[in-house]
């Protein structure tokens, strides 16, 4: 089988598949204002296309899918999507990063469509907050949350973006009720993403120091428990408890070379890296319907790209691209 593996001899198994660029809520780290229409366009891959390319990929060694967006529910036909890659031969686990916003009405379709897991954004639980960081609810992320729970969701990871000066002190809070209802808590650090991404460097914080705060309230060791999952997530382990605690650090301690993933955007670009620029784009190929061969052969062009990892702390300005276009 011709594998996918990068100049730096890393095996890609892991694609980030983003299915809209679009969003009902307005993170004002990872969006611009403007994308509220959820028609699908005709320049966004097809549920044939995403099929026809994940399945050439899942030939070539990929073994897990993470669906993102934007928001990857406010896409039409979503669970078909997710069907589609779920009974793919070679795909092991097929998971979301959503914002849990409409999982109170979804879950349950989307277990059964084959969703694994899912990620859920949510940077904290005090509602004023919570709508100054996103312009929406929290208590919809919450019954969301409850209904995944209630769905067979299984693991439920948290994500939050910890910023200075905004949320850095509900990370307690969180990490409570993370230990009440049996989820994970994933702190992450804000990276340069976009304009909007680069505004949000002002609130940067380095989790090295909030992981120092934690320690000295909650009993912190190495983790005993394993979690599933294939990101670079970093886990410490509440004691006493089955909690786990995550720490994603591109920007403190970045774990480039242990990368094992590429990013597909809703119009069929693939992008190498989430912090550089480099692409190849499969629409005209798909489009032009090409045979199996010359796909995979254009696959091992475009992980001929990767580069061996980001830039953020050299050169913030570099990535034009916003979060919201590969969902992270
Ligand atoms: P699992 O570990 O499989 O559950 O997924 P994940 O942590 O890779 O996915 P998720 O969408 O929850 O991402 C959490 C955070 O990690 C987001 O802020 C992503 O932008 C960040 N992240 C995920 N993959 C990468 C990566 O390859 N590079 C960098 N720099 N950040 C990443
Ligand atoms: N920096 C770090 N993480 C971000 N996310 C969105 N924008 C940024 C940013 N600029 C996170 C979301 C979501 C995950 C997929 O990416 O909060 O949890
Ligand atoms: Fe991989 Fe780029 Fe993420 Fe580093 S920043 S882990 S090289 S995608």
């Amino acid at each position: 089988m011709q594998q996918l593996t990068d100049p730096f001899g890393r095996s890609i198994n892991y694609l980030r598949l983003s299915v809209t660029d679009r969003c009902d809520l307005r993170c004002f780290y990872c969006m611009p204002e403007g994308f509220k229409d959820f028609e699908v366009p005709e320049h966004w891959l097809t549920p044939d296309e995403i099929e026809r390319l994940v399945g050439v990929m899942a030939d070539m060694g990929l073994s897990h899918v993470r669906i993102t967006g934007g928001e990857p529910l406010v896409r039409k036909g979503i669970e078909d999507i997710v069907g589609r890659v779920a009974s793919m031969p070679g795909i092991q686990d097929v998971s979301l990063s959503t914002n849990a916003t409409r999982m109170n009405k979804m879950a349950e379709t989307l277990r059964a469509a084959g969703a694994d897991r899912i990620n859920v954004s949510l940077d904290t639980l005090d509602p004023e907050r919570f709508k100054s960081i996103t312009k929406g609810k929290v208590d919809k992320v919450v019954d969301g949350l409850a209904a995944a729970k209630a769905a067979g969701f299984d693991p439920i990871k948290i994500n939050a973006v910890v910023m200075k000066g905004l949320n850095e002190h509900d990370m307690e809070g969180l990490l409570d009720y993370c230990i009440d209802n049996g989820f994970t808590l994933r702190m992450i650090e804000t990276m340069p993403m976009g304009e909007t991404g680069r505004d949000a460097i002002d609130h940067y914080v380095s989790l090295q120091d909030v992981k120092k705060r934690l320690k000295a309230k909650y009993d912190l060791i190495p983790a005993v428990n394993s979690v599933t999952g294939a990101g670079p997530a970093r886990y410490l382990q509440v004691a006493g408890t089955d909690t786990m605690v995550g720490f994603i650090t591109p920007m403190s301690e970045h774990f480039c070379e242990t990368c094992n993933r590429v990013r597909l955007s809703c119009d069929g670009t693939m992008y190498m890296c989430l912090g550089q620029e480099e692409s190849f784009s499969f629409r005209p190929l798909l489009r032009k319907g090409i045979p199996d061969d010359e796909l995979k052969e254009a696959l091992i062009q475009a992980i001929a790209l990767k580069p061996e990892r980001h830039e953020f702390t050299e050169k913030p300005e570099k990535v034009i691209r916003f979060m919201s276009m590969t969902g992270g």
